[in-house]
């Protein structure tokens, strides 16, 4: 399973690549703002500078809602960084647009997909990743993990190359069910992720070794 950080925030970009285990890193026109990143041309530079401390793709969404604008931005956004992926929602231009992009050996991912029709219909545009957004089906009593094993199901069954990327995820338990659910990857906040190392018998452990090495030292 690969995973990505859902930020745009450079410090936990850094602290997740400095631990190792960083595939990649997904934002969206919120993360973006939330980091205070505004005008185009500082939206572009910080793309540029997430893509030089990260190996892997790097998702970066346009902003336009019809084809023809989702193709421009697509095309430049693209030639900034060969890491560069294309987030185009889940549309009607959206679908044209990945199909049009990926035709040209750029690659895709699309977002806000909540329903198993629109990630069929994602994969068959040619998408590198679908974005399914867990928590926030979550939120409206609907259960996100059952989308993530259902589209796994379909893209295994008719042998689609589109990677399942679990987004969305609000906490440590959202990952681990994502693993039973076969996402490809998950894309999620520092913390959910560093959660995963919680353990009190670790902790435990760890203090009596200490306390042990210690006494032996005496
Ligand atoms: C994924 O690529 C999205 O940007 C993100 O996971 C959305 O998460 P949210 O529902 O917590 O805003």
């Amino acid at each position: 399973m690969k995973f990505f950080i859902d930020t745009a925030n450079i410090d936990q970009i850094k602290e997740a690549q400095d631990l190792g285990i960083l595939d990649g890193v997904t934002t969206n026109p919120s993360l973006m703002a939330k980091e205070g990143i505004r005008g185009e041309q500082n939206i572009l530079d910080h793309y540029k500078k997430i893509c030089e401390i990260v190996q892997g793709d790097v998702s970066a969404e346009v902003i336009s809602l019809n084809f023809d604008g989702m193709i421009r931005e697509g095309e430049k956004l693209s030639a900034l960084h060969p890491q560069i992926v294309v987030k185009v929602p889940c549309t009607k231009d959206g679908i044209k647009a990945i199909k049009y992009l990926s035709g040209k050996g750029i690659k895709t991912n699309c977002t806000l997909v909540f329903s198993p029709g629109q990630a069929l219909l994602a994969a068959k545009a040619g998408a590198t990743y679908v974005s399914s957004f867990i928590g926030r089906l979550d939120d409206i009593a609907s259960d996100g993990i059952e989308l993530i094993a259902k589209i796994s199901d379909m893209y295994n069954y008719y042998g689609y190359e589109t990677l399942v990327l679990a987004a969305s995820i609000r906490h440590t338990m959202h990952i681990l069910q994502c693993v039973e659910a076969g996402a490809d990857v998950i894309t999620s906040p520092l913390a959910p992720i560093l959660g995963l190392l919680n353990h009190p018998l670790t902790d435990s452990g760890i203090e009596k070794f200490m306390s042990d090495y210690k006494k032996s030292c005496q």
